[in-house]
């Protein structure tokens, strides 16, 4: 059984646009059409695609806040239509810009409410509360009210919210928008624990250097459908990118600095090395460059356009 598991999703959001003092047009927007993805156990995946392209969407559908227009999704094996408020007790859920906690009570009054909602003792909800702010380093203000809360403070506070109950699955959407570059690698590496735990994660990102870091799986998403997937080397090997092996050299007091595209840098590498240091050279640099997903990224969805 997958954690997730979403079929042929189709979404159109029907709007007014105007079109002169009082006459409209009726406008539909097609979010998606026909998105599918498969999230296992154990597995970080992530949602990559240019604004617009249905990820919030996306991620609203499987956490039963949005009902689709046709595809069925499943999540901890249950319909996320028919079977929503299973499906609520199994996720934890971010949302970005994050809505719902109360503006005057503390961080811990708030995550105490919320593991109330979902059942937990007074005692359980408290331990759970604190033992969340101390992993996201917010024990220091967990007694300020939420009003006070920086933007960082507020996007921690809302993953500690996700888990409260200690779902098997968990939804981020942009989980470290807003976090400066420590609490960011905070955050990765508590994805990468919740990973370990065993659960599966879908998180959706704009920065493509996190994802690589993060996920096991991308799926890139254009237009409401999935287009590729895969690990983000296989994204990359299938656009058929290439490692760049540098080599500075030196004879003579002359530096030269050689470069070669390959598919296998670490037996070019090797090959240059030794060619080099045959012809009397001597190496004082090597390098090799790793096509990034972000290149992947910009060729598929410009592709796409
Ligand atoms: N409630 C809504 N009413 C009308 N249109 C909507 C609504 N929500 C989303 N859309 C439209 O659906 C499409 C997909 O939006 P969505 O928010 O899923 O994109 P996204 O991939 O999350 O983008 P971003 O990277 O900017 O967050 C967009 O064209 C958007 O304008
Ligand atoms: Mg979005």
């Amino acid at each position: 059984m997958y954690a997730i598991e979403a079929v042929d999703l189709v979404k159109r959001f029907v709007g007014y646009e105007r079109i002169g003092f009082i006459k409209k047009r009726k406008t539909v927007v097609e979010a998606l059409k026909g998105l599918s993805l498969r999230v296992n156990w154990h597995e970080v995946y992530g949602l990559l695609g240019p604004n617009g392209a249905g990820k919030t969407t996306t991620v609203k559908i499987l956490s039963t806040l949005l009902i689709p227009d046709s595809g069925y999704a499943l999540v901890d094996g249950h319909d996320v239509v028919k079977e929503a408020s299973a499906v609520r007790r199994a996720i934890g859920l971010v949302l970005y810009p994050d809505k719902g906690f109360y503006s005057r009570l503390s961080g811990f009054e708030n995550l105490v409410y919320f593991g109330r909602l979902y059942g937990l003792s007074k005692r359980d909800a408290e331990a759970r509360a604190r033992e969340l702010l101390g992993l996201m380093g917010l024990e220091d203000s967990m007694n300020r009210p939420y009003e006070e809360y920086s933007l960082g403070m507020r996007a921690r506070l809302a993953i500690a919210r996700a888990l409260i109950h200690d779902p098997p699955v968990v939804f981020l959407d942009e989980p470290t928008i807003g976090l400066d570059p420590i609490s960011a690698r905070e955050v990765r590496r508590l994805i990468r624990d919740l990973r370990g735990e065993g659960k599966a994660v879908l998180l959706t990102s704009h920065n493509l250097w996190e994802v690589e870091e993060v996920c096991d799986r991308v799926g890139i998403i254009s237009h409401g459908r999935v287009i590729i997937e895969g690990s983000p080397r296989d994204i990359k090997e299938r656009l058929g990118f290439k490692y760049v092996v540098e080599l500075e050299v030196e004879r003579d007091g002359k530096v030269e600095v050689v470069r070669e595209e390959s598919r296998d840098p670490v037996t070019t590498l090797r090959r240059l090395m030794d060619q080099f240091t045959g012809d009397g050279y001597r190496i004082s640099r090597v390098r090799i460059n790793e096509p990034s997903l972000e290149e992947a990224f910009v060729r598929v969805v410009s592709n796409e356009r």
